[in-house]
């Protein structure tokens, strides 16, 4: 038995007990419980598993934990120095301290309690972190870039102005957003609904992935999709940039239109590198 499974239990149980839970003060309990394991990175939204088809297993019961708070949670006012904020007093905006080794550069930035931010992790202003997302060791997390709840972001990666990684808690059983070691995720990207975007890849400025979104490998003269039981996987060191393509019948042959088309131009290279290098003075 893992040393995790009591609270397992609990969350569990509590969950199942709908609106009830909100006089127990178990309840509680184990949700605070849950919010500093998931803050010391303890406990994952989503993890590796060698096993699992996309190589990567939900813990639903760990989403069940969140949804737990924002229900025992009360709206409180937060005061600043010249602005408040109302939220559930379950999740308030986490304070680190030099001890962390995360930099906050200040500005308009938030990390939200229930998320693990490792250790050389620097975040540029604004940029905002939800309940449930884990950002591992030296990435950057730049400016009015979003890391959605329970997103899952690897080491090494580099999320650039504006990009936006989709969250997900509901349904419970639903995957997030995955970006595994080493990726770039280039300017103004977006990648939402349970895609995995493998290690090493590169989107470039502007990709959008969604489940429904094809992308078309030119390399390996495929295209790729979401399936039933998977969601969009973009392989290990793809360098995709946003293209288009010809619609081929009906209304949209007759009026010249195009759709939005992802494309694998390449893997990554020497030359990717270069593009992609990430300055070390900088962290
Ligand atoms: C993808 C990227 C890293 C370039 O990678 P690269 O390996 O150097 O790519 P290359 O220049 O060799 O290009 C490979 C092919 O893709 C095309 N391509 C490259 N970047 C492209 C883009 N952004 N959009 C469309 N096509 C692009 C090139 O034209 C080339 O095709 P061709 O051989 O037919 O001309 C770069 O375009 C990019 O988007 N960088 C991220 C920028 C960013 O967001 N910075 C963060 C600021 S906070």
């Amino acid at each position: 038995m893992s040393s995790l499974e009591p609270l397992q239990v609990e969350i569990e149980r509590h969950f199942a007990a709908g609106a009830a839970a909100i006089e127990d003060s178990a309840a509680m309990g184990a949700f605070l419980a849950l919010r500093a394991a998931l803050e010391h990175g303890e406990v994952r939204a989503a993890s590796p598993d060698a096993a699992a088809a996309a190589g990567w297993r939900v813990n639903a019961w760990v989403k069940q934990g969140i949804l737990l708070g924002f229900r025992l949670g009360a709206l409180e006012v937060y005061p600043g120095p010249s602005l408040s904020f109302v939220d559930k007093h379950t999740f308030p905006a986490r304070r680190f301290s030099a001890a962390d080794g995360v930099r906050i550069v200040p500005g308009g930035s938030a990390v939200r309690a229930g998320a693990f931010v490792a250790r050389g992790v620097v975040c540029m202003p604004p940029m905002y972190i939800n309940a449930g997302a884990y950002v591992d060791e030296g990435t950057m997390v730049d400016s009015h870039a979003l890391v959605g709840s329970c997103a899952q972001i690897g080491k090494r990666v580099h999320l650039s102005a504006a990009a936006q990684i989709g969250g997900v808690l509901e349904p419970v059983n639903a995957s997030p957003v995955v970006i595994e070691d080493d990726v770039l995720v280039g300017g103004n990207s977006g990648v939402y609904e349970g895609t995995i975007v493998r290690k090493g890849a590169v989107l470039a400025a502007g990709t959008i992935l969604t489940r429904g979104t094809p992308v078309f490998d030119l390399v390996n003269d495929q295209t790729l999709r979401a399936t039933a039981e998977l969601p969009l996987i973009i392989p290990e060191n793809a360098v995709v940039v946003p293209g288009s393509r010809a619609v081929s019948k009906g209304k949209g042959a007759e009026w010249g239109l195009s759709l939005y088309a992802p494309v694998i131009v390449k893997y990554r290279d020497d030359k990717t590198g270069q593009s992609t290098a990430l300055e070390e003075l900088l962290r």
